[in-house]
């Protein structure tokens, strides 16, 4: 049994078909990637496996239970949390409490319950407040807590998103284009940071344009294209194929 297995899904916006029966598994503990150009449906099957679109057809496996249609909480309760390709922060919000937002998916108050200070909710709020300093200082963002994210430069932010994301102790964590907007050093520290996420135990599902990052990270790689899985293996396979040559490694290796 896989991990997460993705069975046949497919959605379409109108007469666009985004997603178009694409099937792939992805093992525990490995890190995967899912290429292909703008628009090959990569973020919708994202946001398929998420909760955050509702699938036409097909279904989402994670351990052995069908996901298919619930809610993004409830996912998020099952083990697998997110980062997006556009950043979504509380602006004004300190890093410190963007980052507990993940915690609330986590704790048992819950995060409507959080809001309101009832017994054993304070306990409960101090101990996520411990938890998320963790993950901050694990992102280098110890010095900024109390800072206001929206405040941050664009690296710091991505590193805020990602310990929010990793806050939830995800046993699977989907990472949407997440070296965007990144310079070369802040890539490379995204390689490794990614690395020591998959060697903490998380499995990583990880969409990215950047290929020298992809081919030098990923254990396998699933490759788009209008919506259709066109190629599945590992990166040295890969960069070989010649129809993901021609559709989308092709300008970049010219
Ligand atoms: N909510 C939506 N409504 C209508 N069309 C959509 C919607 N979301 C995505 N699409 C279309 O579906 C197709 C796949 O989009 P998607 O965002 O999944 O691509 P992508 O592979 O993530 O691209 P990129 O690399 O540019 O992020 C595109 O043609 C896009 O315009
Ligand atoms: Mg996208």
């Amino acid at each position: 049994m896989a991990f997460l297995e993705i069975k046949n899904l497919s959605r379409s916006f109108g007469g666009l078909r985004a997603v178009e029966n694409v099937s792939f598994n992805v093992e525990k503990g490995l890190i995967k990637a899912v290429i292909g150009p703008n628009g090959a449906g990569k973020t919708t099957l994202f946001n398929l496996v998420a909760g955050a679109l509702e699938p036409h057809s097909g279904d989402v496996i994670f351990k052995g239970r069908s996901i298919y249609g619930l809610p993004t909480h409830r996912i998020a309760w099952r083990g697998i949390s997110r980062t997006y390709q556009n950043i979504k922060l509380f602006n004004d919000m300190t890093v410190l409490e963007n980052i507990m937002v993940g915690r609330h998916r986590k704790s048992r108050a819950g995060f409507l319950r959080a809001m309101v200070p009832l017994p054993g909710t304070r306990r409960e709020e101090r101990e996520s407040a411990e938890k998320a300093a963790g993950f901050a200082s694990l992102l280098g963002l110890s010095d900024v807590l109390d800072a206001r994210a929206g405040g941050l430069d664009f690296g710091r932010q991505r590193a805020v998103e990602f310990a929010r994301a990793l806050a939830s102790e995800p046993e699977l964590l989907l990472l949407d284009e997440p070296a965007a907007g990144l310079n070369i050093h802040e890539t490379l520290e995204l390689a490794d940071l990614i690395r020591k996420i998959r060697d903490m135990g998380i499995t990583v599902l990880l969409i990215e344009h950047d290929m020298s990052l992809v081919m030098d990270i990923s254990d396998e790689i699933a490759v788009l294209s209008y919506g259709v899985k066109i190629a599945e293996g590992p990166p040295k396979d890969i960069q070989k194929n010649p129809e993901v040559i021609s559709v989308y490694l092709g300008d970049d290796n010219a």
